[in-house]
């Protein structure tokens, strides 16, 4: 199946791997609202990044109402020893919590990290399956509303040029994959 679609003059890939190695302007993690770090892709990207990330995370919990970043939402920091120059760190929905708003917030995760990439000039970004491990959103939902996030919002503003969806396992890429299918129909014959 393939892994590669264009959206205009976009890319968007799907890959299997540690996001943490991801050589990109920025780098999506999938952290809480309290933006302190935690387990899972978030304890990931602390870990690599060094304790840089969580004192520039500090900085910015002091912008934000009660120092806690709401679902949906997302906040930039350098990436300090990671290869990526940024870490974009978004508060996915907890599924079973947000119910019918799930979808939604979701999204807003993409979308805001999409817009963040734009206001800073980056041209490329990875993403984890945000909200799929211990925020328990099932991984073929959650695929499809990504995906759907991501090719609407490039349809709609041209850039980021490179958006990379890096899936922790065989399990998950092959979700992204069939979701793909339905998300970028194969490119007219
Ligand atoms: N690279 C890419 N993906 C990863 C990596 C990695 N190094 N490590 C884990 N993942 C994947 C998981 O397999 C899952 O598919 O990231 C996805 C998101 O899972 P979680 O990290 O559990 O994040 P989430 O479900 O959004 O829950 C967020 O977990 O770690 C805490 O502080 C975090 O409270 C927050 C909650």
């Amino acid at each position: 199946m393939p892994r590669e679609f264009a959206v205009g003059p976009c890319k968007v890939s799907l890959v299997e791997g540690d996001i943490t190695t991801e050589d990109v302007d920025a780098i999506a993690n999938a952290a809480n609202a309290g933006l302190l770090g935690g387990g899972g892709v978030d304890g990931a990207i602390h870990r690599a990044a060094g304790p840089e990330l969580v004192a520039a995370c500090r900085e910015v919990k002091k912008s934000l109402p009660g120092g806690l970043l709401q679902t949906g939402g997302a906040v930039i920091t350098p990436g300090f020893r990671l290869r990526a120059r940024h870490v974009i760190h978004c508060v996915g929905p907890v599924y079973e919590r947000e119910g019918a708003d799930a979808p939604k917030l979701l999204a807003s995760c993409y979308t805001e990290a999409l817009r963040l990439c734009r206001e800073h000039g980056l041209s490329s970004i990875a993403f984890p399956a945000i909200s799929t491990g211990v925020y328990g959103y099932p991984l073929d939902a959650a695929a499809r509303v990504s995906l759907t996030a991501v090719r609407d919002d490039l349809r709609a503003h041209g850039t980021p040029s490179v958006v990379k969806m890096v899936l922790f396992g065989q399990s998950a890429l092959s979700a992204f994959l069939r979701a793909a299918e339905e998300v970028f129909p194969a490119a007219e014959p």
